[in-house]
């Protein structure tokens, strides 16, 4: 096939990006949008700042405005994300406890029934586990609101919106001797053991020469697989340029399709010049939308 999304669709798989609500008036952007994916995340117009600036006043404008568009197109979506440390409105980031917790559980029940029946996943709870060594939940006031909160959230998503894949998505979990890689996974495996729900775990795999494509990569999608979850790259970019950042690409989708689970590929943007990186060329259009050597690479290794 000769596009990401057809590709990917002849191993049953998607192919998605990052779209902001902003740049669906760019004609370049919209006409490889369309062209190319199959799934959208909205970058960041589902976020609990911008789903619920002042707390119980709730506004999807511009999150409607995505869904709308990728339905138009056949696209499915991405929910991102209901529960996360970051990019929380003013309100909640002065919230702590038991408040917070009624907050947070009100904020997914209620987004999460808008949206009911009208997407493919969630990103029920993003990043809730800590870098380094420590394999520990990262401190934010959500965590200090009990450790059972990431579950509280799962429960509250499935009970709100019983057909959606309920997903955990966190970034420096694609190596899998990493502490963090192991901490997530164990939380899966205990989430499963005790019927909490979750349906899929999502890799972001941000890279760049600091934090490179591990070479065990595959073994972390085919493990976490073997949890009985699905697994999906969710927010894939990778510093570089020229022939090295194209046989990364070729490594990462590589991996995704030797694993039957992996089942979708999401790069975090179009063109380079759409990137959240302020600087650098991670993405696989330049910055006019022509095809870099990364995305002949994925296409061909799709
Ligand atoms: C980023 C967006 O791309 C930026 O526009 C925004 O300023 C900050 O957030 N992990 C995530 C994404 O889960 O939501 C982040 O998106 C990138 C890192």
């Amino acid at each position: 096939a000769t596009t990401l999304g057809a590709s990917a669709a002849q191993t049953g798989r998607y192919f998605g990006t990052a779209v902001a609500a902003n740049k669906l008036s760019d004609s370049t952007y919209v006409g490889i949008l369309n062209r190319e994916f199959t799934m959208v995340t909205a970058e960041n117009e589902m976020k609990i700042d911008a789903t619920e600036p002042n707390q119980n006043q709730f506004s999807y404008g511009n999150a409607d405005r995505i869904v709308s568009h990728a339905k138009a197109q056949g696209m499915r979506v991405r929910g991102h994300t209901l529960a996360w440390h970051s990019q929380q409105p003013g309100w909640m980031q002065n919230m702590e406890g038991s408040a917070l917790r009624s907050a947070m559980l009100n904020h997914v029940t209620q987004v999460a029934t808008h949206y009911k029946g009208q997407l493919y996943a969630w990103d029920v709870v993003n990043e809730a586990f800590a870098d380094g060594s420590s394999g520990a939940r990262r401190d934010s006031n959500l965590q200090r609101s009990g450790n059972d909160w990431i579950e509280a959230a799962f429960r509250a998503a499935r009970a709100a919106d019983p057909a959606v894949k309920l997903c955990y998505n966190d970034y420096n979990t694609d190596d899998w001797s990493h502490a963090k890689t192991q901490a997530v996974y164990r939380m899966v495996q205990d989430f499963k053991s005790r019927g909490v729900p979750i349906d899929c775990v999502g890799l972001q795999s941000h890279f760049n020469p600091q934090s490179p494509v591990p070479s065990n990569y595959q073994t972390t999608l085919s493990s976490f697989a073997a949890l009985g979850v699905d697994v999906q790259i969710t927010e894939l970019d990778i510093e570089g340029s020229g022939s090295a950042q194209a046989a990364n690409y070729q490594r990462v989708v590589s991996a995704c399709l030797a694993v039957a689970r992996c089942n979708g590929i999401t790069v975090w943007g179009i063109r380079d010049t759409d990137s959240w990186r302020a600087s650098g060329t991670p993405l696989l259009f330049d910055g006019s939308g022509n095809k870099k050597a990364a995305y002949t690479s994925t296409l061909n290794a799709l």
